[in-house]
């Protein structure tokens, strides 16, 4: 590689490495990061970029809770990982001014898991349940009585001298997060008064997220910086701090510590985030359906054996994206490569794959 003769930049290479494994496209929370999402993360409304569909009906929503002085109806988030579920779950908090209790639908695995949380919360409360659609059946319908009724049947004793007592609950509001609504049984969807999917973020206001952070991080960059990280981010909040962390470190390494346009430019490209914000990892799996599977359509399993990954990870992480950009689509008989996707990858887009639009 040419670059590697530039002391400066083999400086910075080095300065990056360690992050060639770390998937810096995907919007799920690595290890060891997050103190740098909790100083990110927005703490009210008015901090939360963008998503003012989503934004605009909360605030009426908890405005109207407050005067009525009512717990908030249950709030259920749906979105790809990093574009800002948790941070929206402790915002709905603040506003209200109450507590939030947090946990994950994979930590609840008895119902005396659940029964402890719900008995223990503050009047008014919200609780947050991530990943709400990993919940077992038996906690889910353990949910559906405290969350319309606020009533809480535990059974006492064992085998004949057991007896069914109910509890009252405290009011609460529950917030749920999951990556996929698909997953969730109709009879848990139906018992959130407000439904939200959060939808990748659009150029403009990932630069404004990037603004943001570079003023909290104290990091200076420029307007063709934060355009640049912004449009790499592939429409993720996450994304964008991650990158924004990685071009500064670059930034430092190299000499003046600013992000210009260049320094971002070249940063990324070591880390080869292309010029859609795609990773390697988008890459393979964008070549793997053109190459191995002629365009597709190849089903779900099959491809996510061939590029050596989780199918929910596919599902989750990459898929949306590369869906949203038009690059891949989703048929019945599994995913095909579009002719945007051949041209992304550079190859000559083939007829019989035209033939499949
Ligand atoms: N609308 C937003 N405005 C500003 N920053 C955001 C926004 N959404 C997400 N972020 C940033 O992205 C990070 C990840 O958001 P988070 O709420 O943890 O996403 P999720 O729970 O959906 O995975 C946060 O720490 C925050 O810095
Ligand atoms: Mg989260």
């Amino acid at each position: 590689m040419t670059v590697a003769r530039d002391p400066g930049i083999a400086a910075a290479a080095n300065a990056l490495e360690g992050t060639e494994a770390e998937r810096l496209a995907d919007g799920q929370l690595a290890g060891g990061e997050d103190e740098l999402d909790t100083s990110l993360r927005p703490k009210r409304l008015a901090d939360f970029v963008n998503q003012e569909q989503v934004t605009g009906q909360l605030e009426v929503f908890i405005e109207a809770a407050k005067r009525r002085g009512e717990p908030l109806d249950h709030v259920l988030l749906a979105g790809p990982p990093g574009l800002g579920k948790t941070s929206l779950a402790n915002i709905v908090a603040a506003e209200l001014g109450v507590a939030l209790v947090q946990t994950a639908g994979p930590a609840l695995e008895r119902k005396a898991d659940i029964a402890a949380f719900l008995t223990a919360l503050e009047p008014g409360s919200v609780f947050f349940i991530d990943e709400i659609h990993r919940l077992s059946r038996a906690i889910e319908e353990t949910l559906y009585p405290a969350m319309e009724e606020r009533r809480l049947p535990v059974v006492l004793g064992q085998g004949a001298g057991a007896r069914t007592v109910t509890l009252d609950l405290p009011a609460f509001t529950l917030v749920g997060a999951t990556t996929r609504t698909g997953l969730l049984t109709t009879p848990l969807r139906d018992r959130f008064g407000v439904c939200h999917r959060l939808e990748h973020y659009a150029p403009e206001d990932l630069a404004r997220i990037v603004q943001r952070s570079a003023r909290i991080l104290g990091v200076e960059v420029e307007t063709e910086g934060e355009r640049e990280i912004a449009e790499r981010s592939r429409g993720t909040p996450r994304v964008a701090n991650r990158l924004l962390k990685r071009v500064r470190d670059f930034a430092e390494v190299r000499g003046a510590g600013v992000v210009t346009g260049d320094v971002a430019r070249e940063a990324l490209g070591l880390l080869e985030v292309d010029a859609a914000g795609l990773d390697r990892h988008d890459r393979a799996i964008l070549d793997a359906i053109a190459t191995k599977f002629s365009g597709g359509p190849v089903g779900l399993s099959t491809l996510a054996a061939a590029v050596d990954e989780e199918q929910d990870t596919i599902e989750d992480v990459y898929e949306p994206y590369l869906l949203q950009q038009g690059l891949i689509k989703r048929t019945p008989r599994g995913r095909v490569m579009t002719p945007r996707g051949f041209e992304h990858l550079g190859l000559p887009v083939p007829e019989q794959a035209a033939s499949l639009f």
